[in-house]
């Protein structure tokens, strides 16, 4: 069996259109437009290309993007104190800040200082929390996105095995309790996990989100299994590869998610989803 390609791209472009409308029904209606702002701090290579691609994607829905780059030396206070500005400003409904941040600020005290209505990354633990109890509000954009493109498929969740490697909180962690909405029989993996082949060979869905080339091999994937790579990493050639090693997986799996074009545009959809909703939400409450 050779996989079917899952076009996270295409479906992407799908999300950006259906976005691109809501923004223009608004402006009909003389509503403001929705607006997102994106902290940098530092020079981190590949956050550069992370904030670009989401100021260029705000750009194509027709949000208010609002772009703060900062260098390492920005200390925590001077980033909370902006994160309170932006709280306080009623053309911002989201707040990204881009992590990793560098090593003196505190990332979860930051997260933590996002109001909750404008954290759009989903971070913050009251988002995280209503998660847990099956009242999300602002939803992690990554497991989000992969949520989104299984739907764009078909595929069906309820009562599979999904075996996710990778603990995050930024995505093993939050997709684990997307797919219990979903009424899968979960399992997460990890540094600890005795045996990752035999976990991931009873899976019927797999999402890999580890952070290291190529680790998931083709021969543990259960044949007819869905495979999700949400690993980014790039190689000393330059070129990107996922977590799993796509050429042997291809051949086992019936659909699985390539790298880059898979998860990665699926993030940027689920990120404006999330400022549109924030948007809506504070209508309701005029900011
Ligand atoms: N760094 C890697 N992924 C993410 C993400 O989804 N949001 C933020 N803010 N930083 C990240």
């Amino acid at each position: 069996m050779t996989a079917q390609i899952i076009d996270g791209k295409a479906v992407s472009i799908q999300c950006l259109e259906r976005i691109a409308q809501e923004v223009a029904k608004r402006k009909e209606n003389h509503q403001r437009v929705p607006g997102l702002a994106v902290i940098l701090i530092g020079d981190n290579p590949a956050s550069q290309v992370y904030v670009r691609n989401k100021k260029n994607a705000c750009e194509k829905v027709g949000f208010y993007s609002l772009s703060i780059e900062k260098p390492a030396s920005f200390t925590e206070d001077e980033l909370l104190t902006l994160i309170d500005e932006l709280n306080e400003n009623p053309e911002i409904d989201g707040i990204l800040v881009q992590l990793p941040l560098p090593d003196h600020i505190d990332g979860q005290k930051v997260i933590e200082r996002i109001r909750p209505d404008k954290d759009v990354d989903g971070f913050h633990p009251y988002n995280i929390g209503r998660l847990a109890v099956k009242m999300p509000l602002m939803r992690p954009c990554t497991p989000k996105g992969v949520m989104t493109m299984l739907d764009a498929y078909g595929i069906d969740i309820k009562g599979k095995n999904v075996t996710i490697i990778g603990q995050s909180n930024i995505v093993g962690r939050p997709q684990a309790l997307e797919m219990l909405m979903k009424r899968a029989t979960v399992t997460i993996c990890h540094t600890a996990t005795r045996d990752l082949a035999e976990e991931v060979s009873r899976a019927d869905i797999v999402v890999a989100a580890v952070g290291r080339p190529a680790c998931i091999q083709g021969a543990w994937i259960k044949p007819g299994a869905v495979v999700i790579d949400v690993g980014i990493n790039r190689l000393e050639n330059g070129c990107l590869c996922g977590d799993v090693d796509f050429e042997t997986a291809k051949e086992r799996a019936s659909y699985i998610t390539p790298v880059p074009g898979g998860v990665g545009p699926m993030t940027i959809a689920s990120l404006l989803e999330n400022t549109l909703e924030a948007a809506q939400l504070h209508d309701k409450t005029s900011n």
